[in-house]
Formats: structure tokens, sequence, C-alpha cells
């Protein structure tokens, strides 16, 4: 199945890019959304790397807003901003009168379970992400990822943050047996019930994007790489651990593969390492889809040049 069949035969929902750092992840997405724009899907592109590259590659401001892509219909894009989604959610909460009483409680709470702030920070930018995957307002939801090793972490988070929220459901269960001293203890049973509340329905969202994200219907990994050795063993290690997590892949993007320039002795020279390496790939991943893509002359910035890559990775060109 090609990329092409993925999107349009298959229609998956969700299709998320990733692999070592400047391999191309954000350039591929970001073709990739437009091809898909282009043929009538709504698609939304974020980008989970907190060193964001979206705006830099669609040479457009994006932010951590929603915004719509110039120049390309039924495209819109999101640089999520871990740092924000934490200040938001906290500001939900504090709109949703939740009392500090019962914040404080959650927070004390978390740290019985081991959750540190810094985790939580990324586990609540990972519920931001889970909103998205829940809306159904999109045919399309492509997420451009960070290198791999924060990518991983990203992708454990479901379990991290179900299994502390069912802790926290469990330690609720525990206390309203002892319901009297608990209401007396935080003196408005109310707040914690609200809290509780929100709990949840974060545990619900978390098993609706776990569901979503295994489920080879709606979602496909793409693996970004180069034709180099060290490139090999990253796919390994990401791949073993997209097997761990039950998120299906099979389909594998070699970028920046040199063009044959017959009069430069040192291009020729990488070319045929770099034939060497991807014969080895094909052999290794025989059952995967492997687009190849050509080393461009110059950098991939701009919608017009993202359509040129997006000719390539759909056989168009
Ligand atoms: N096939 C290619 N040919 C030439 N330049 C490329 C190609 N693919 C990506 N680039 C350039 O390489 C740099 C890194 O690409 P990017 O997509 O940001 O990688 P990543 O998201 O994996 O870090 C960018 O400047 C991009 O324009
Ligand atoms: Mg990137």
């Amino acid at each position: 199945m090609t990329l092409t069949d993925l999107l349009k035969e298959k229609q998956v929902k969700f299709m998320l890019l990733g692999g070592k750092g400047g391999v191309g992840k954000t350039s591929c997405s970001a073709a990739t959304a437009i091809w898909a724009a282009e043929h009538g899907l709504k698609t939304l592109i974020i980008s989970t790397d907190p060193a964001h590259s979206l705006s830099d590659s669609f040479d457009q401001q994006i932010g951590s807003e929603i915004k719509k892509i110039k120049g390309v219909k039924n495209l819109y894009g999101l640089e999520l901003d871990p740092h924000k989604s934490f200040e938001e959610y906290r500001e939900k909460m504090e709109q949703d009168d939740l009392p500090e009483k019962t914040q404080s409680l959650l927070q004390g709470l978390g740290g019985l379970t081991g959750m540190t702030p810094p985790g939580a920070d990324e586990a609540l930018a990972f519920a931001k992400v889970l909103e998205y995957i829940e809306n159904p307002e999109y045919d399309l939801v492509i997420f451009d990822t960070a290198p791999t090793g924060h990518t991983l972490r990203l992708l454990s988070l479901p379990d991290v943050l179900s299994g502390w929220v069912m802790n926290l459901l469990k330690i609720r269960e525990f206390f309203g047996k002892f319901a009297g001293l608990f209401k007396r203890l935080i003196s408005r049973g109310g707040e914690v019930e609200r809290g509780m509340e929100v709990l949840e329905h974060l545990k619900n969202t978390i098993d609706v994007a776990r569901i979503e994200l295994s489920d080879p219907e709606s979602t496909a990994f793409v693996i970004v790489m180069i034709a180099e050795a060290m490139a090999v063993f990253e796919t390994e290690r990401l791949l073993s651990a997209l097997n761990e997590y039950e998120i299906p892949c099979d389909h594998i993007i070699v970028n920046m593969v040199y063009p044959e320039i017959l009069d430069c002795a040192f291009c020729r020279s990488r070319r045929n390492m770099q034939l060497e390496n991807l014969k080895e790939i094909r052999e290794i991943y025989d059952d995967f889809n492997i687009t190849e893509v050509p080393l461009f002359d110059v950098e991939i910035r701009g919608v017009e040049k993202l359509k040129e890559l997006s000719k390539i990775l759909f056989g168009e060109a």
C-alpha cells in the first residue's frame, strides 16, 4: 500500500511522521498535508516538536492557535506549546471554578503517585493532542513529531497518564468509604467531585485516543530516515517502541537520496554508499512500503517547494 492508498483508499484519520532529527520529518509532514488538503481532505497539521519548524517550512507564521495555511485550501496548522497547554489547562480548571483546595489536593495526590511537575507539563500537552484526536472536524490530522526520544516519551504518556488518573480515581473510591472523614478533611465535598469529573473525562479521552492510535484502520505512523547506517539503528529503536505501544507502522520514507551526477566524484561516492544502504534497508524492511525522495538542490521551504516534494511522495513527479 502506497502513501496515496493510505490516504485515498484506506482513509486513515491520523498520520504521524517520526524519525531522527534533521531527516526531513517536518518537510514530509507539510508536503503530505498539502497533498491531502488539495485532494479534498480537511487537514490539520500539528507539530509536537518543542523546537517548532512548521512555520519555517511553510514560510508563514503558525503558532499555538490553529491557523489557516495561506495558499492551500482545506489546510490548517498548529504548533503545540507544552507550556501554554499546561497554563491553559490550569486556567480552564480555574474558570471551571475548581477551588484552590481541590487543585492542591490534585497536585498533592499527583505527588503521591510520583508524577512530578515536569512530567505533568508534557502529560497535559499530550492531553491537548488527545483533544484533537477526538475532534471530528478534520478528515485527517497529521502529526509532525519531535526526534525519536522525545516522541517515544510522548507516546508512552497515555500509559503514564492513564495510570496516574486511575490511581487518583482509586484513592477517591477508597476515601469514599470514609466519606464523612474525607469531607471533614476537605470541608467542601462537592469540590472534590468536580475535580474527579475532570479526571474521569481525561481518562476517557486517553482511552479513546489509545484505541484510535493502535487501530491500523485509523492510524499510520510513517518513519522518515536517510540512507545511512546510523539511521537504520535509530529506525530499529523506533520500530520496536511502536510495536510495544501497538502503533501500526508499515511505511518508510528514505529522504535525501543523492541524485546521479556523473561529473562529480564526491557525489558519485556518496550516492554509491547510499545505494548500498538503501539495498540493505529494502532487504530488512521488505514488508514495508518504501518511498525514496531525492536530495533537492535547494532548501524545501514554502508552499510551492513543498508541493514539488508532495509530487514525489505521492508518485506524481
Ligand atoms: N529531500 C530534501 N532535499 C533537500 N533538502 C531537504 C530535503 N528534505 C529536507 N530538507 C531540508 O533539510 C532541513 C531539515 O528538514 P526538516 O524537514 O526540518 O527535518 P526534521 O523535521 O526531521 O528535523 C530543512 O532545511 C529542509 O528544507
Ligand atoms: Mg521537524
